[in-house]
């Protein structure tokens, strides 16, 4: 079976979507999946070039903004505007309908970076409710079960059309 190397860009002010990335990351290993956090330290991640997919999973925080921890590699991807035609990508996006107008924001800004810069989308998009959902992790592991094997041919698609 071909191994997909994933990584996690993980977006999160006080835990919850570090908790999700985590739990997807560990479930992708089970799957087969060389899974790893980019961005750990919160610093810029620059290179993309050894990985097959990135998977996004970030809350929003003040009036829908990335926190923190991911400002750093959303500067640098919208300033160098680096191809990532060779990438697949989805994005796990926590948030609050409390927050009517700006809810997962953050999530929104992300994919469009990732889709400007010439990712595909693979499996589209989760939000997850956080003023109804307390089990985040379980949702986002659910979502990303149903499609595995979408996910795998998907990434198969991408990796021989750059080969
Ligand atoms: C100060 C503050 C501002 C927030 N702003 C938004 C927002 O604009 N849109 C949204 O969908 N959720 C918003 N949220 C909800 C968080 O995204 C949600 O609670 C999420 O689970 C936090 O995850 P984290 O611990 O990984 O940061 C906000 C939460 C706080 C505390």
């Amino acid at each position: 079976m071909i191994e997909f190397r994933i990584g996690l860009l993980v977006g999160s002010q006080s835990g919850n979507a570090h908790l999700v990335a985590e739990a997807v990351m560990d479930r992708a290993r089970e799957w087969g999946m060389a899974a790893r956090i980019l961005n750990a330290a919160g610093d810029a991640v620059t290179d993309y070039s050894n990985i097959d997919g990135v998977l996004i999973c970030t809350s929003s925080h003040g009036s829908g903004e990335l926190p923190d921890n991911l400002t750093a590699s959303w500067q640098w991807l919208s300033s160098n505007r680096p191809d990532l035609s060779h990438l697949g990508y989805a994005v796990i996006a926590l948030g609050d309908t409390t927050y009517s107008a700006t809810y997962c924001a953050a999530g929104d800004t992300m994919d469009r970076l990732f889709e400007a810069l010439g990712a595909r989308r693979v499996q589209g998009r989760l939000r997850i409710d956080a003023s109804i959902q307390p089990f985040a992790d379980d949702e986002a592991i659910g979502w990303l079960e149903q499609w595995v094997p979408g996910v795998r041919r998907q990434l198969e698609d991408i990796r021989c059309s750059r080969n």
